[in-house]
């Protein structure tokens, strides 16, 4: 069930600002449920790692100091069917400004950077990033 598990990031910001118990409730609702969990601050290496699609982007340099700045709450939630589509359903549109009410951008985010959550953008996204954060998951 290679669709059914993805990677979500509760980022610094989400942290920093007390949602973290919000992004994860809104998880649960939608009928998703956590397999996995790790409260840390992501070091360079692996924000790197992660982020390797965009190493060549001019924001690369910002987005790995963004996420490595304080504390994430990382986690493999589970679900039926094409879980890492719903959870970027749920998360909303990259840009929050264009984020559409309802979803955890649309209604808690501001900035492009400052948006709360990572979700993997495809199954096999979901499958390399649960790779790099919990290598020993079965
Ligand atoms: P994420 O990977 O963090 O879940 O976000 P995403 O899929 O919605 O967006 P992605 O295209 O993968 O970009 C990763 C992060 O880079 C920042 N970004 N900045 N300045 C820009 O034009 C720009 N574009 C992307 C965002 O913080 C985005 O979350
Ligand atoms: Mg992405």
């Amino acid at each position: 069930m290679s669709n059914g598990r993805t990677l979500v990031i509760c980022k610094p910001d989400a942290v920093e600002r007390g949602l973290v118990g919000e992004i994860i409730s809104r998880i649960e609702r939608r009928g998703l449920r956590l397999a996995a969990a790790e409260f840390k601050k992501i070091d360079q290496s692996l924000a790197q790692k992660h982020y390797a699609e965009h190493k060549d982007r001019p924001f690369f340099g910002e987005l790995v100091d963004f996420i490595t700045r304080s504390a994430s709450m990382i986690m493999i939630v589970e679900g039926p069917l094409d879980t890492w589509k719903i959870i970027r359903s749920t998360m909303g549109s990259t840009n929050p400004v264009e984020a559409a009410p309802g979803t955890i951008r649309g209604d808690l985010a501001l900035g492009i950077e400052e948006n709360l959550i990572h979700g993997s953008d495809s199954a096999e996204a979901a499958e390399r990033e649960i790779e790099i954060f919990f290598p020993n998951f079965k």
